[in-house]
């Protein structure tokens, strides 16, 4: 008999990479061997990542790459476009790939680990007879919210094609949080024409999800009672970063800026403000200076990410002057080490556009939130936040679109000087640990599927 050879296939961006890995890991450290599917464009950026890091990535997971049906300088920013060519390409790339290892010397594929927004990584390995694993990456009332679609459209709050009929709140199931629907996950990516496009492929992934023997997410029981009583198939593994304690998931695109470090320990504990906003949220160029200002404004300091691609602008992003004039008590890098870094003893909390992974990272490690949804399960995440948990607080727009630096400094100011939001996110952290550990739901649920996949 052969060893379980776990196929992981993330969704090829990074905020699904970086989970896929991290479970990746904990499939390793259960003594299994994994091949991880990257597109070629990523591939070449984790590798070349992993060389200027000089990270060490487990020698029982194997990267290895397909087409991603994009030309490497075509633009993967836009979603309809890439959503479209991952599809029509990948499938078939990637039957390709599990028959040409099951008829090597190794190991055969034994179970398929996809991405449950990859569903076409599910459709093909229940062509092939393989097993099946659905891993959603983020939280568990928005895969409900996904699933309830055929509901949404016969109550008539979505059209067919996804399109909203107009601006309302509505909960999903009671004690959910209220949703936009203006925000749903689909209606808030690109123009029209990619909403539809990314409506349609989350009707492909529900099919798709059907054909997983489990359906898994990164959460905990504990945080969103509500959304897994009303989606019961949706297990709860997380937060996997709590559980693995890893720190160093070992697939990023950029190259971690490690002396940022060194720079927090010279920090008094609970001072900095630490600034960052995922991998592909972008800043019109007033908005980023404005937030700027503000940092500098707070007079704390701060560590603030900006990645190369974060303003529209090509040249210098920051106000005149402004490098000179903060070097005393800030610090911008392109990419962190952010699980590190929320890890660190000087943080005192984390302005945040509030991807999944960046939120369950803050509650890993008891940090409040300011939060600054952008688009995607932005929005919800916020909500648990602020409404939810109470670990953070919202930052409001002005009348022309854009969070004014007083907003930002004021709000800095309320929620570093009411002790009751770290006291929150403190009592959250040992509830996302207890979950993982020997007895936790998550824990106990992981403990089933690694003996599913063993047998
Ligand atoms: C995207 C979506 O925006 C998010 O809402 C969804 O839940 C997942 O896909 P992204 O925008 O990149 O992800 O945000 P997030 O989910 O927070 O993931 C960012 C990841 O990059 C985190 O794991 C974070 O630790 C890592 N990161 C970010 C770094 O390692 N260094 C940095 O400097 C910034």
């Amino acid at each position: 008999m052969s060893n379980p050879h776990i196929l992981a296939v993330p969704f090829p961006t990074q905020g699904h990479v970086i989970p896929m890995m991290e479970l990746s890991q904990c499939l390793v450290n259960h003594g299994f061997t994994v091949t991880f599917v990257n597109t070629d464009y990523n591939h070449k950026l984790v590798v070349n990542a992993l060389a200027a890091d000089e990270s060490q990535l487990s020698d029982r997971i194997r990267l290895v790459s397909l087409p991603d049906g994009l030309e490497p300088w075509e633009a993967r920013h836009e979603v309809g476009k890439y959503c479209e060519a991952t599809q029509r390409v990948m499938p078939g790339k990637l039957e390709e790939l599990i028959e040409k290892i099951n008829q090597g010397e190794g190991d055969k594929v034994t179970c398929v680990i996809a991405d449950e927004s990859a569903g076409w990584a599910l459709e093909v390995a229940e062509k092939l007879n393989i097993r099946r694993v659905a891993f959603f990456p983020g939280p568990a009332a928005i895969l409900a919210l996904q699933f309830s679609i055929p509901k949404l459209i016969h109550q008539g709050i979505i059209n067919d094609d996804g399109t909203v009929s107009r601006s309302q709140m509505i909960q999903l199931a009671p004690d959910m949080p209220t949703m936009k629907t203006t925000e749903f996950l689909w209606a808030c990516m690109g123009d029209l024409t990619e909403q539809k496009i990314v409506f349609q492929l989350m009707v492909r992934n529900n099919k798709a999800a059907k054909l997983a023997e489990w359906i898994v997410c990164n959460s905990a029981y504990e945080l969103e009672p509500a959304a897994f009583t009303m989606a019961p198939e949706i297990l709860p593994i997380g937060p996997l970063q709590a559980s693995s304690r890893l720190g160093n998931p070992a697939c990023y695109f950029w190259p971690q800026d490690s002396t940022c470090l060194q720079w927090l320990d010279q920090q008094p504990p609970c001072s900095v403000i630490y600034v960052a906003f995922g991998s592909t949220t972008v800043y019109d160029q007033t908005q980023f200076q404005e937030l700027a200002l503000a940092l500098e404004l707070s007079q704390r300091s701060f560590l603030w990410v900006v990645r190369p691609d974060i303003t529209d602008k090509t040249s210098d992003p920051y106000p005149e002057g402004y490098q000179d004039r903060v070097a005393s008590c800030g610090m911008m890098v392109g990419w962190a080490p952010q699980q590190k870094v929320l890890a660190h003893p000087s943080i005192a909390c984390f302005l945040s556009h509030c991807g999944w992974n960046s939120t369950i990272e803050g509650l890993s490690n008891g940090v409040p939130f300011l939060c600054w949804p952008y688009f995607c399960d932005q929005f919800l995440n916020e909500s648990y936040i602020c409404d939810v948990w109470k670990v953070g607080l919202k930052l409001k727009k002005n009348e022309n679109g854009i969070i004014p630096q007083g907003e930002i400094k004021s709000k800095v100011e309320q929620l570093l000087g009411d002790e009751n939001f770290k006291a929150r996110a403190s009592k959250l952290k040992e509830m996302g640990m207890t979950s993982v550990k020997e007895g936790g739901q998550s824990h106990r649920n992981f403990k089933n599927i690694i003996e599913w996949m063993k047998t």
